[in-house]
């Protein structure tokens, strides 16, 4: 049997990275991309005892950069998409909105540029999965950019799902995750959220990236899963604020 081949957008680090880690587990074949070539030689060396991955220096809104990827590792099985900004929280009224349409630019816009290009390079069967947030969907103050941003990928699922068939659309949208991505919130910030994340989640804890890049594993290769959103958040949609 041929191995798999799968491409993760943003697998230099955090849920990129484990499900990198999941699907070499599974046997796939693995190329991991992102801006910085010094993050991903790192990445590629924590991955190493897994398999080996292979690596290319990418800019998710450099359309030119995503299609030179995917020209390079030929025709792909699945694709992952986990790139993000960092801005675009904030309470309404305060709420710069440049700050939010660098969300959108960097987060939005960025996630359609590598899915409209994978449109041309993933096998019949194979998927394209996005990575949105819990921000899409839960109703927290301080979050309305992030629902705008989010929830934008999040309402074109089911129609990609459908324009691209055979080619299978789905997204995972995690709640609070430890990785890297809380590295340009504000450390009292941070560290307020996820004591109250901790002692009002359901599950009395955050998630760790291995447990959403082990679900993106599973969705991408189950073949009679498309237009859906799966959430991964510690119950955090029950929870009211
Ligand atoms: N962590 C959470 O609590 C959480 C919660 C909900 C949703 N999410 C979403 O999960 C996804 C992954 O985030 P994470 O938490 O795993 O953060 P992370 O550890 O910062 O990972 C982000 C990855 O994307 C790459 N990247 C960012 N912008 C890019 C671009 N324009 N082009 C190419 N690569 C780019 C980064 O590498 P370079 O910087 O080197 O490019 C890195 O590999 C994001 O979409 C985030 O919004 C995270």
């Amino acid at each position: 049997m041929t191995r798999k081949n799968a491409m993760i957008f943003g697998g230099s680090s955090g849920i990129g990275e484990a499900t990198a880690r999941a699907l070499l587990v599974q046997g796939q074949q693995v190329s991991i991309t992102g801006r910085d070539r010094a993050k991903l030689s790192a990445a590629e060396q924590r991955l190493s005892e897994y398999g080996q991955v292979r690596t290319a220096v990418v800019h998710a809104l450099d359309r030119d950069s995503v299609q030179r990827a995917f020209e390079a590792s030929g025709p792909v099985d699945h694709v992952v998409i986990c790139v993000s900004g960092g801005k675009g929280a904030g309470l309404f009224r305060e709420l710069n909105l440049n700050d939010v349409r660098d969300a959108l630019e960097q987060k939005t816009i960025a996630q359609l540029t590598v899915a409209q290009v994978a449109a041309g390079h993933v096998r019949e069967g194979g998927s394209i999965t996005f990575v949105t947030a819990a921000s899409a969907r839960s109703v927290v103050r301080g979050t309305a950019g992030l629902a705008a941003v989010n929830g934008a990928i999040e309402a074109l699922i089911p129609v990609l799902a459908l324009e691209l068939a055979p080619i299978r659309v789905n997204a995972v949208s995690p709640g609070i995750i430890e990785t890297r991505w809380w590295d340009g919130v504000p450390a009292t910030t941070r560290d307020a959220l996820f004591e109250t994340a901790r002692a009002t989640l359901p599950v009395r804890r955050i998630g760790v990236p291995e447990e959403v890049g082990e679900l993106i594993a599973t969705i991408s290769s189950a073949g009679f899963i498309t237009g859906s959103v799966y959430e991964i958040d510690g119950g955090s949609h029950l929870v009211t604020q």
